[in-house]
């Protein structure tokens, strides 16, 4: 549930990762302040103005029919067609795919705010330089690979007539930035050395190997053809056509290289080492260039290599990407689910291929996102066949053939065996395997449904084994020694369980005491007390301290933990006599509570009767008091239903006479106060 938030607005996931007190608070608070949200919008999207807001079509997904709401009073932005919302800086981090501190950084300089970036410890400005010296070599070799392509001879022979001959347009070879590396084992380092770089960043670069004693002893990766050499440095790329790899921002961090001899001799492509600013298992291949595309066709194409993504691109279907060279890791799935939860894998038809698409399934299903899988026809890839149709054919062709992984799961299995019902039992159960990894209850159980009817097995059946699987991995999960970063996992998998046990939680009750609490826990009521004369008289308190206070006389606890975090921020706050405002939420450095704030803030109440001229707001805000029992007793009324739920499953496990009448006697205790609790709402929705 809380990835789910988490992700749903994605870019801010940054937030958590990067230590964004390089930049001085004040100077974020300054920048805050400064960029108002509409200016920010009108550099990228055509504002009109529609009451108190703007509108204007989303940049974020393709539309024609204006969705896209600006609010210069609240300070954000709202798009009801695909959800996605922030504040300025978020929306600058969206677009552009900036990370939070460069975000800030480009607003700063959008509206001349001097920023003073914290002092770095020596080590930390070391460590930064040299992030920033591999940069800047890679950046250099790609240059100098290029420059190979088009202007030696060499290169453009070989390299370049390699590239058309694969059939590779002009402006995608440069889009993809290829190059070539000269068949000469020092060619490049040489250059680069005469050029000035140190051997130490061109080693730490991988670019370069250097020889510590013998010949034998250089990197496997590399050529290994011993050519009597003198130099101690030499290139890992040569005779190669070179294919850069690109981070988020579109930086060279690494490379393949691709031979171009046919000879069994050496491996197909050579691969930049893991280096300092490449780690091989949190990049894809071709994500640079395609995140927007991704973003724009709600899915992402999943392929093997380099030439596929490229030869995609070519075609005209850019949301691709491939793991090149690694098998799929939750790192780069963690990428992927930035953008869309929709992912289609289309790997090759050969052993090697099935086995790795079958790991990657259920990789991918226990991350959460929602599989298919893409099968070529005969002994095509998807380089090959992009060639053979139009960008239409191929788009359609990849929408109408991909097949959800129990369907392709069973083929797999079941090829060949001539319907064995005891290779049929044993591919059900496979499948079944791969069902129980996914961490939502709702997709197993349709899931379920389609591999009963595909596998034409009785539904419970599979249930019951889905079941048991499920409380295997529980258990040997629960088992496994606690390492520290494992701790909220299996938090996570504890209270999907008791979920799962309950017919209902009281999710959507403590939401809304939370959109309550973000909205107007600041907001005086009044209310009616006794002094200490014991005289009645009228005091104003903020709706934050009425809320809690309500809530600690029932003992009631929010239980979802981003709720629960929200609700303690007031606590604490209240401790001190203060109340956070709206504005305190959204600006959040807690991404999650950040991108919550937005859609409560903008929830049916508040924002979708924004062309009503806000006829809702000022209805809730007048009845806040109301509004606000409705919301407690809603909750405490839940809290009670799901305590009379739990009594009735204990007494069906045939307790003794004496628990019986005690649960019994509690039963009836429980049912009188709801009834009581329902009568005060008048009417409650509960969903
Ligand atoms: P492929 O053999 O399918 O290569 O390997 P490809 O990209 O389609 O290249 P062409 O079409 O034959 O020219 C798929 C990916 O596996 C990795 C590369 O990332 C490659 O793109 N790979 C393959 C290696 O890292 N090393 C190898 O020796 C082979
Ligand atoms: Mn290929």
């Amino acid at each position: 549930m809380l990835d789910d938030i988490f992700f749903q607005f994605c870019p801010h996931e940054i937030l958590a990762i990067i230590p964004f007190a390089l930049i001085h608070k004040e100077d974020i608070d300054k920048i805050f302040e400064a960029a108002r949200v509409e200016e920010v919008v009108a550099d990228y999207v055509t504002l009109k103005k529609r009451g108190a807001n703007l509108i204007g079509c989303c940049p974020f997904h393709n539309e024609k029919t204006p969705s896209f709401y600006v609010s210069p009073a609240k300070g954000i932005y709202k798009c009801f067609g695909c959800g996605k919302g922030g504040h300025a800086i978020n929306f600058i981090m969206e677009h552009d795919k900036l990370t939070y501190p460069d975000a800030l950084r480009y607003l700063a300089k959008k509206y001349n705010i001097e920023i003073t970036e914290e002092e770095q410890t020596p080590e930390q400005v070391q460590h930064q330089n040299d992030r920033e010296s591999l940069l800047v070599v890679s950046s250099f070799a790609q240059k100098h690979f290029s420059e190979n392509l088009y202007n030696t001879d060499e290169g453009k022979s070989i390299g370049l007539g390699y590239f058309k001959e694969r059939g590779l347009r002009e402006d995608i070879i440069q889009k993809f930035q290829l190059g070539y590396s000269i068949n000469q084992r020092t060619a490049f380092t040489d250059i680069a050395i005469a050029t000035g770089y140190k051997t130490e960043y061109l080693v730490k670069s991988g670019l370069t190997i250097e020889y510590k004693n013998e010949p034998e002893t250089i990197s496997e990766e590399s050529d290994t053809e011993v050519k009597p050499i003198e130099s101690k440095y030499v290139d890992r790329f040569w005779g190669r056509v070179m294919f850069p790899i690109h981070n988020q921002s579109g930086r060279v961090i690494a490379f393949g290289g691709r031979t171009l001899r046919t000879d069994k001799k050496t491996s197909k492509y050579v691969n930049s080492p893991e280096t300092d600013i490449y780690h091989k298992s949190d990049v894809l291949y071709g994500l640079y260039h395609s995140k927007n595309a991704i973003q724009k066709e709600k899915f992402c194409f999943l392929v093997e290599g380099y030439m596929d993504v490229i030869a995609m691109h070519q075609a005209g279907v850019e949301n691709v990407v491939a793991s090149s060279g690694t098998a799929l890791t939750a790192g780069q799935i963690k990428l992927v689910q930035r953008f869309t939860n929709d992912i289609i894998i289309s790997y090759d038809g050969d052993q090697a291929g099935i086995n790795a698409a079958l790991k990657g399934i259920d990789l991918l299903l226990e991350e959460g996102m929602n599989v298919k899988v893409l099968l070529f026809p005969d002994g095509d890839d998807p380089d090959s066949y992009s060639k053979k149709v139009g960008t239409q054919e191929l788009k359609d062709f990849i929408v109408n053939n991909a097949q959800n992984f129990i369907s392709y799961k069973a083929n797999i299995l079941t090829k060949g065996t001539n319907n064995d019902p005891l290779k049929k039992a044993e591919a059900i159960k496979k499948i079944v395997e791969s069902i129980a990894l996914i961490p939502d209850a709702i997709y197993r159980s349709v899931y379920v449904k389609e591999c009963a009817r595909i596998m034409d097995v009785d539904e419970q059946i599979l249930l019951s084994e889905l079941n048991k699987i499920r409380n295997k991995n529980f258990n040997e999960k629960r088992n496994q020694p606690f390492q520290q970063n494992e701790t909220t996992s299996i938090e996570e998998l504890v209270i999907e369980e008791k979920k799962e046990n309950a017919t209902a939680d009281a999710e959507h009750q403590e939401r809304d005491i939370i959109r309550l609490l973000i909205n107007y826990g600041d907001k005086l009521l009044s209310i009616d007390s006794e002094n200490e004369a014991g005289e009645s008289m009228n005091i104003d308190v903020t709706l934050a301290y009425l809320l809690t206070h309500e809530l600690k006389q029932d003992n009631i606890v929010i239980e979802n933990l981003l709720y629960n975090r929200i609700y303690n921020e007031f606590v604490e706050h209240l401790e001190k006599d203060s109340v956070p405002d709206t504005n305190y939420f959204i600006s959040h450095e807690n991404a999650a509570i950040c991108s919550l704030t937005i859609d409560l803030i903008s929830s049916p109440y508040t924002l979708s009767n924004w062309e009503q001229h806000g006829i809702y707001i000022n209805r809730e805000e007048d009845m806040l008091k109301k509004s606000l029992y409705n919301a407690i007793y809603a909750l405490k009324s839940r809290k009670l239903e799901m305590m009379i739920h739990d009594i009735q499953k204990r007494l069906k496990e045939n307790p003794d006479e004496e628990e019986l009448m005690t649960l019994m006697q509690t039963q009836n205790q429980l049912n009188m106060a709801k009834i009581e609790f329902n009568a005060l709402l008048g009417r409650i929705v509960v969903k």
